[in-house]
């Protein structure tokens, strides 16, 4: 069952009831100022950081479900017949309820549309973030389709957040006292904490004069009141009340006449701003925000021309993006995720890494070190430059000793010591997202950028040096085989094999551990592999004291420790327990197979050439993989282990405990098609396909655009069903897996391969890629079974499968490729 449609062409999706299963939700703004919107309205904003420069309440897990919002209410101002109370409604749905006429929620590149109708009113209501402004535009337009003239009134209403969302949330005997708003001129103004240290505001604005506001919760919503009924839009005027202490909100009242058939457009806008530390108040002795710098903002985006020209350059924005790449493939799911959606979600987990979503309060999860540095694999081609700048601000957070903080804070660009380290294979993604951008680009120069050692003044050294230090990080802690030794855990964070948790409650992800010396991972060793083999490649390219060999022979040492200790016979392990014992073994009674070292080691390129990777797939496709997707690991535990640690925790069938984590499921993908089998990667690839699987929306329930963290695996009552949407390693890795490896399109240090390993029936497809500042136009034919690839550019066949980068001041590369044996 669907409960929407993709728009292709105009690269949105439509959903046409309000009661979706879960909130369907959307991303707002792409610099500074984001906001999270769902198909009713609801979600919350902030400035760079979703916990410590929080602009808006919003209420998780409540009930109803997504509660808080960028709320209107329309109210008939005509006296009703025969009705006890006055007409309103929400024109979102939220937070009323009252049945639509009509609905249509259309979420695109960076705005979302709501647009319904009722009792003859139309409404429309288009919500963005300009670029290069701090600020949310929501315009209203309202349409008149009834035979007479219509009296409305029109309310605003949002809840101010007190900044720092975890306090906000938690210390009410502060927050009782805190709160402080000024009006002027018919702006309300947030100004919590403005008086003591912050130099921060936010000022809520409308473009029609206001007939009343309220900024006080209580005096809007009149007393044991919710969103749903307000007192001051039921009586139908606002009380204009000043908010100290409490409850801090904004609300506005516009009252509009409208003759039938008329339209009318009424701008909102919700904004943050600085002052200068030591110019925040006009006049200088006063309390009073100076507003000097923020006036000509407000004024500009509440005239409709100023709108309209910042949503048509939001347009250009995305269309520059999305032409970075573009495909044109036999499968409509393939298409639509590759040029649109796929890149949409990759750019919001590089923004945002997994602190904000409507799972995630954006109160616990800064920037994941190993999350950002995975998100950078399927960003970097769409803005080198900002990917560069994020390579170094996460190298900047590591430590001396080549160890990483788990997660650090956008705000302040910091090591978050809160959230537990030593997660054993944090700094090996750096050597990847590093080399990643390296192919893109070519730009060698980054290695030699001088980056402090967790933001210390003094401490600089080389890019090229802190990837050293990542590799030494692991031939520094290896185990009793010689395999890397797990830490806290590797990127299943659950796998806690040195915690030994008895305590209820306790945070497995940060509790104190056990030094220990004996649990191994041969998923790090896998990875290891791979980062070593790359670092090899810089390193021959690029001069330092470093012997470049030393690189490829770690990976060689490490791949023969691997086979000779981490090699079950038929599969790779997973890992050594505390006590040595194996784990993901045929010997094991629960977690006899894991998934994410047969995709990482084969990766790695392990068992490739001599059939052991093909073994370990078909293990594999045998015991883990379902219809929704590849499960983590089978047989699920069914107990807690003390040993194993969180991994054991989760009912069977959720989480990390053989639920289908959609984020390593792309690994398996590549691996087929390392050993070249299209058909089944690109099974697999549509097995967790959100647009392939918008057919059973009743059953995945998260949105049908974009990625969740999870499918309940098989050993779940409610298999298939998605959790934890949108910020998930697996937008990046699955647009890797599709057009690295399916597609073939893939950078190297020396120019552009084309290598598809595509299903056996599809003819072919054409690319268009930008690479290195040159148009790439690529056309892919079968000739006949097999992939082999003959390459012939600009009509000319070529040995090999990478394109030559082309002399200086080429802007076009014509390409054709021949697949299979003629
Ligand atoms: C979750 C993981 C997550 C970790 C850190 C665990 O409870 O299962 O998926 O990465 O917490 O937030
Ligand atoms: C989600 C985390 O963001 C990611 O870093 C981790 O690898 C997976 N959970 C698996 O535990």
């Amino acid at each position: 069952m669907q409960f929407g449609y993709f728009d292709d062409e105009q690269r949105e999706y439509v959903i046409q009831q309000p009661d979706t299963p879960l909130p369907w939700i959307n991303y707002l703004g792409c610099e500074d100022y984001f906001g999270i919107i769902s198909n009713t309205a609801g979600g919350y904003s902030f400035y760079k950081d979703a916990r410590l420069r929080r602009l808006t309440r919003y209420r998780y897990n409540n009930v109803p479900l997504d509660a808080g919002g960028r709320y209107l209410y329309l109210r008939d101002d005509d006296p009703i017949e025969n009705h006890s109370r006055p007409l309103f409604w929400s024109p979102t749905w939220q937070p009323t309820r009252l049945p639509l006429d009509e609905y249509e929620c259309r979420h695109g590149m960076g705005y979302t549309n709501i647009r319904s109708r009722l009792a003859g009113i139309e409404s429309e209501i288009r919500y963005f973030v300009p670029l290069g402004e701090n600020l949310e535009t929501w315009e209203l337009t309202l349409t008149n389709h009834r035979q007479a003239a219509a009296n409305l009134s029109i309310f605003s209403a949002i809840e101010f957040c007190l900044w720092d969302a975890l306090d906000d949330a938690t210390n009410f005997q502060r927050n009782y006292n805190v709160g402080e708003v000024e009006v002027l001129d018919e702006v309300i103004y947030h100004k919590s904490e403005y008086r003591e240290r912050r130099n921060h505001f936010a000022y809520f604005a409308c473009s029609e004069p206001l007939t009343g506001f309220d900024t006080q919760r209580v005096a809007f919503l009149g007393p044991y009141r919710d969103w749903s009924n307000p007192l001051g839009v039921e009586k139908g005027s606002l009380t204009r009340s000043i908010a100290t202490g409490w409850q801090p909100i904004g609300a506005q009242h516009v009252k509009v006449s409208l003759d039938p058939g008329v339209q009318k457009s009424v701008i909102f806008i919700l904004g943050y701003h600085e002052n200068l530390l030591d110019d925040k108040f006009d006049p200088p002795d006063s309390q009073t925000i100076n507003k000097r710098s923020v006036l000509p903002i407000i004024s500009r985006y509440l005239a409709k021309n100023e709108i309209n020209r910042s949503f048509q350059s939001l347009g250009e924005y995305w269309n520059g993006l999305l032409e970075k790449q573009q495909v044109t493939t036999p499968d409509e799911h393939t298409n639509r995720m590759v040029n649109i959606w796929n890149v949409y979600q990759t750019m919001a987990t590089f923004n945002l890494s997994r602190s904000a979503s409507y799972f995630e309060s954006g109160i616990g999860r800064g920037m994941g070190f190993r999350d950002s540095n995975q998100d950078l694999l399927g960003f970097v081609h769409l803005n080198p430059d900002l990917a560069r700048q994020r390579i170094l601000d996460l190298a900047a957070t590591q430590l001396p000793d080549g160890g990483a903080y788990h997660q650090y804070q956008p705000l302040t660009k910091r090591g978050n010591d809160d959230i537990g380290s030593n997660f054993n294979d944090d700094p090996l993604w750096l050597v990847l997202s590093t080399a990643a951008y390296l192919k893109e680009t070519g730009d060698w120069e980054i290695l030699d950028e001088l980056v402090p050692f967790d933001n210390t003044l003094g401490t600089e050294e080389s890019l090229y040096e802190h990837l050293h230090r990542s590799i030494q990080y692991t031939i520094d802690r290896r185990g009793p085989h010689g395999l890397p030794l797990i830490g806290r855990a590797d990127w299943n964070d659950c796998l806690n094999l040195n915690c030994f948790s008895n305590t209820p409650g306790q945070s497995f992800q940060t509790t104190i551990n056990k030094e220990g010396k004996v649990a191994e991972s041969i998923f790090i060793a896998g990875l290891f592999i791979q980062a070593a083999k790359e670092m090899g490649e810089i390193s021959k390219r690029h001069a330092s004291s470093h012997d470049p060999d030393k690189y490829s022979q770690l990976a060689n040492q490490m791949e023969a420790t691997v086979w000779e200790s981490g090699w079950d016979g038929d599969w790779f392990l997973r890992a050594y327990d505390d006590y040595g014992n194996p784990l993901g073994s045929k010997d094991c009674e629960e977690g006899r197979i894991f998934i994410e070292p047969q995709g990482i080691c084969i990766m790695a390129g392990l068992g490739i050439e001599d059939g052991r990777a093909t073994q370990a797939l078909d293990a594999v496709a045998e015991h883990l993989a379902t219809p929704h997707g590849i499960v983590l690991h089978q047989p699920a535990f069914s107990r807690y282990y003390l040993h194993l640690g969180e991994i054991s925790t989760y009912p069977a069938g959720y989480k990390e405990n053989a639920g289908i984590f959609c984020h390593n499921n792309p690994w398996v993908m590549i691996a087929e098609a390392a050993v070249g089998r299209g058909d089944a990667a690109f099974d697999y690839y549509l097995r967790i396909n959100p647009s392939a699987r918008e057919a059973i929306s009743e059953i995945h329930r998260c949105e049908p655009y974009v990625y969740a963290q999870m499918i309940a695996g098989r050993d779940a009552p409610s298999t298939g069903e998605a959790k934890n949407s949108w910020l998930t390693g697996t937008a990046a890795w699955n647009y890797v897996a599709i057009t690295q490896w399916m597609l073939g399109i893939r950078p190297t240090f020396v120019g552009l391969q084309v290598e598809p390993v595509m299903p056996a029936n599809w003819d072919g497809f054409d690319v268009i890629r930008y690479y290195r500042d040159v148009r790439y136009e690529i056309s892919i034919s079968r000739q006949g079974p097999g992939n082999q690839v003959l390459l012939i550019i600009e009509g000319d066949p070529i040995d090999g499968t990478c394109i030559p980068l082309p002399p200086a001041g080429t802007s076009v590369v014509r390409v054709t490729a021949n697949i299979g044996e003629a």
